[in-house]
């Protein structure tokens, strides 16, 4: 569930401070990144090397470094996160988070982060008590971030009662158990497609085009975030994917089409974001072309739609997403494809809207649905774009 996750894990000034080493190595164990963010009073309890060494990277106190002046960017690091975790949070930092100050670099993690936030207090059980505090966790939770309850027990005052953090162990089963929650399309399997396609003229020429792949990876990415087996079918270029299950690289619209048909079948939900060659050359040169006269006529015949090919096989049950790429009367001829190709949703992409298209890493679209309703949304980034794709596909998906 942790695999691959981007964890802060923000460190304060408690002794329960010494739990966050073992902390650091479930949450590594479990495969996240871990980043540690220590405060000045966390570092009175444990040492960033203990947790530099645990996490495997290199452990942020401050915004820079004194002896080399390097910069911790708060933003990058908030950014960064899927997760943030304090744990020890102590009753000053809630306070911070509570009130939006922000005197250290976790408090500035914590106002430019976008992901969701959890926190272990830890404090002695009148500071717990304390109305102050009582209506800080209030407020905390009223901005989203979910506390994971202290337990009751013996206090490092020598007091017995609440405030005591939780136990690593219990902080992982939270975690995991609140990221279950968020996994709508666990156990459903999804076909994506991304990138081009480039189709042979010769050993050493091809005709493509300049999908970057960052769209489809994009898909892949928030399918696999809501819990799907993600099946991704990548034409050349693409960039890496290290969360998908499993990934097929392929170069022709053939063994694209090869690669979907073989796992189509047991597809719960297929996107079909790659750009796809509409033509070929009828033949492959075995040796390369040489220069010869003015000009050079290369004959090209149809490859295979295999949106289409898709569309004509598809299962009731079953979900296919198509893109349309437009240049002019968009809508009509998204409309026309969504009906022609069978499809559930399909995702307008106009060439007219700038930000929009192949090799940008912003995207702006317009959503048709089978069932006749049309949304459209601002220009986004390619996550933005993914996640506004997976929505209109959850709204589809039977439980
Ligand atoms: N597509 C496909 N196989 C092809 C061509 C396109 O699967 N050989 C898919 C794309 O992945 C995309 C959708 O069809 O999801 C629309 O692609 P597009 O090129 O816009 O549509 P075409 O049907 O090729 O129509 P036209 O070229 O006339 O716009």
């Amino acid at each position: 569930m942790l695999q691959h996750k981007n964890i802060i894990l923000g460190v304060c000034g408690s002794i329960a401070a010494y739990k966050s080493a073992v902390l650091v190595r479930l949450l590594v164990k479990a495969g996240a990144n871990v980043k540690v963010i220590l405060t000045e009073g966390g570092e009175t309890f444990i040492t960033p090397l203990t947790l530099a060494t645990l996490s495997k990277n290199p452990v942020h106190t401050s915004y820079f470094d004194p002896e080399t002046g390097v910069w911790a960017n708060h933003v990058e690091l908030g950014l960064w996160a899927d997760l943030l975790l304090i744990a020890p949070a102590t009753a000053n930092t809630l306070a911070k988070m509570a009130t939006g100050l922000c005197d250290n670099l976790l408090s500035a993690v914590y106002l430019s982060a976008r992901c969701p936030v959890y926190m272990a207090p830890a404090m002695d059980l009148d500071m717990w008590a304390h109305p102050a505090t009582r209506a800080n966790v209030q407020q905390l939770q009223n901005y989203g971030v979910i506390t994971i309850p202290p337990g009751s027990g013996e206090l490092a005052s020598g007091l017995a009662g609440e405030g005591r953090m939780a136990e690593p162990e219990q902080i992982m089963t939270f975690l995991q158990s609140a990221f279950e929650q968020e996994r709508p399309l666990r156990g459903k399997t999804a076909l994506v497609t991304a990138g081009p396609t480039y189709e042979a003229i010769d050993p050493v020429r091809f005709i493509g085009n300049h999908s970057s792949g960052k769209m489809g990876l994009a898909v892949a990415h928030e399918l696999t975030r809501l819990g799907a087996n993600v099946v991704l079918v990548a034409g050349p270029g693409t960039p890496p994917s290290p969360d998908v299950i499993k990934r097929i690289d392929v170069r022709s619209a053939k063994e694209m089409l090869k690669a979907c048909l073989d796992h189509f079948e047991t597809a719960d939900i297929t996107v079909m974001s790659a750009a796809v060659a509409d033509y070929r050359p009828a033949e492959i040169a075995d040796q390369k072309i040489k220069k010869a006269d003015e000009t050079l006529v290369l004959t090209l015949e149809k490859t295979q739609d295999i949106l289409a090919t898709l569309g004509s096989q598809k299962r009731n049950e079953q979900l296919l997403v198509g893109f349309a790429l437009e240049t002019e009367n968009e809508e009509a001829h998204a409309l026309s494809k969504l009906e022609r190709k069978n499809l559930d949703l399909i995702v307008l992409n106009s060439l007219n809207d700038s930000g929009a298209g192949f090799g940008t890493n912003t995207n702006k679209i317009t959503i048709f649905n089978r069932n006749g309703t049309k949304s459209a949304f601002d220009l986004k980034s390619k996550t933005g774009v993914a996640q506004d794709i997976c929505a209109a596909i959850l709204t589809l998906v039977p439980n």
